[in-house]
């Protein structure tokens, strides 16, 4: 099994500020970055944004700055929150940057030297909001905004060329689109004839763009820009030690919402420039508030500022991860937020850690006890937590992070019946050394769950660690008897409603 993992969120358009939708994406792939990293993976973990295109041409305009300068200003906003969430890319990309440029132009004098792009006169309608020609149909769904007629002479790439190859592709490689409803919808949509792709603007119309290597009065699509940017990062072109390290990237985290660019383009993209597939496509759905999308329009858009400035990051992070089931759509309310923190964060996971320093700090001077001999009971928790590990391990590699923080949470409540069943505190005042026997495994029970939710917390988890004087390791035996403990704010003090 290869050793690296190559994991991207799309990058965002820079028409507008961040919301929880973008935040959420970044998150997921900040978690699954650093769970790979904490299993050994040479992990990069790339994201960034998108700046070319109709759409963002636009924003500038409306602000009255150029598009370069828009982008600049807009930069910050993503960087800094990302930032603010602990997330640990390894690299951003812009597609202003130089090194995007050059990469794209390769690309499409590559496809275009295989013979793949032709010239042609196009009339259609064409959406502005989507950034891309529309059917008359599609245009009936009223789902479109912004729609124009255009007549016009564009680049075209073979697209339709693909088609059987790429079918063939998806059937013999069951996890390349995930989840499997979305394999489904594209191999569906697969099934009408596949029409090739406009991939040029004339300058007259857009000039936000990057120019086509072989005709200076077009600039390209904004996706036969975007989607190159998967393969920028890894140096195509120019470091080829670099480039096969990294690519194939091994997932593309989408939104349900671009899963054609890239599931249909992308992939016939690469197909037409010889190059790899990345290994998996993973559609999430949609936040909502109040069942419907959050979007700028409808006004219902949530800033994931406000809600960490109030909150902290670390019970975002939680709530985020573990309330959306991947590949489904998830609401989102403040309600749902406070009961799923107080209940897990504040009376699970915190109580139990106060339980336990209190006791520690009371009865043996902050000094954690040793664990003597292990009785059966104390057996049963080692086992099941030698379990849990491996058990999440494959949840996580297999995407099921809901029901991996789920099993988390079943584990440390169970620990939290233990004590109630074991009343160590009880027990103390009889026999120290069983009572330490049960703090101990308690404690190191609890520093194997923290472990394992330190990519989904990893702020407070280390505090929690420190707290316990041990590093996070998910190796039974990691709490030190005879090591102090140190005194620590309440982790998740409940919200009051
Ligand atoms: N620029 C393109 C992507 C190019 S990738 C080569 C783009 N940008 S975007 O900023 O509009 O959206 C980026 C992502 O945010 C999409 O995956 C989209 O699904 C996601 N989300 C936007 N709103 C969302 C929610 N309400 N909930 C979850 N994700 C959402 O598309």
């Amino acid at each position: 099994m290869s050793n690296t993992f190559y994991i991207t969120t799309p990058i965002y358009y820079v028409n507008d500020k961040p919301h929880i939708g973008h935040a959420y994406t970044t998150i997921l792939a900040d978690v699954l970055a650093r769970f790979h990293r904490n299993l050994g993976f040479d992990t990069f973990f790339l994201t960034g944004l998108d700046e070319h295109g109709q759409k963002v041409q636009q924003a500038a305009a409306e602000r009255n700055v150029d598009p370069q300068r828009h982008c600049d200003e807009m930069a910050p906003q993503f960087v800094e929150l990302w930032e603010e969430l602990h997330i640990s890319n390894d690299d951003f990309i812009r597609t202003t940057e130089p090194r995007h440029k050059q990469v794209v132009q390769e690309f499409l004098q590559q496809v275009f030297d295989k013979g793949d792009i032709y010239k042609d006169e196009y009339k259609g309608l064409y959406s502005v909001s989507e950034e891309r020609f529309i059917t008359e149909k599609e245009a009936e769904t009223g789902q479109f905004h912004d729609i124009r007629e255009l007549l016009e002479k564009n680049y075209f790439f073979k697209m339709s060329d693909y088609q059987d190859q790429l079918i063939k592709y998806i059937e013999k490689h069951d996890t390349f689109i995930q989840p499997k409803h979305r394999k489904n919808e594209i191999l569906g949509f697969l099934r009408q004839p596949l029409s090739d792709l406009c991939i040029s603007r004339p300058k007259s119309r857009l000039n936000w763009g990057i120019e086509l290597p072989f005709d200076e009065d077009y600039v390209t699509y904004v996706w036969f820009d975007a989607l190159i940017n998967y393969v920028t990062v890894t140096k195509y072109g120019t470091d080829d030690s670099s480039f096969k390290k990294w690519w194939p990237a091994n997932y593309h985290l989408i939104g349900k919402d671009i899963l054609t660019t890239h599931a249909v383009y992308w992939p016939t993209m690469l197909m037409s420039a010889g190059l790899p597939l990345p290994k998996s496509i993973f559609a999430h759905g949609w936040w909502l508030s109040d069942e419907s999308k959050m979007s700028k329009s409808v006004g219902n858009v949530i800033n994931p500022l406000d809600l960490i400035k109030e909150y902290g990051v670390d019970p975002v992070r939680y709530y985020l991860m573990r309330e959306m089931v991947l590949g489904q759509d998830a609401n989102f309310t403040l309600d749902s937020f406070i009961k799923r923190y107080n209940s897990d964060l504040a009376n699970d996971f915190g109580n139990l850690l106060n339980r336990i320093s209190t006791l520690i700090h009371k009865n043996y001077d902050g000094i954690v006890p040793h664990s003597r001999e292990l009785t059966l009971d104390e057996k049963i928790i080692k086992d099941a937590a030698i379990e849990l590990v491996s058990e999440i391990d494959g949840k996580i590699m297999n995407m099921k992070i809901n029901e991996a923080i789920e099993d988390i949470m079943q584990f440390i409540r169970r620990i939290n019946k233990y004590m109630e069943e074991q009343a160590p505190w009880k027990l103390v005042k009889e026999n120290k050394d069983e009572a330490g026997r049960i703090l101990y495994t308690a404690g190191e029970s609890l520093r194997i769950g923290a472990s394992l939710l330190s990519p989904v917390m990893p702020n407070r988890i280390s505090i929690l660690l420190e707290a316990l004087n041990t590093g996070r390791s998910t190796e039974w035996g990691g709490l030190k008897s005879g090591s102090k403990i140190r005194d620590h704010q309440p982790l998740f003090p409940r919200i009051q409603v």
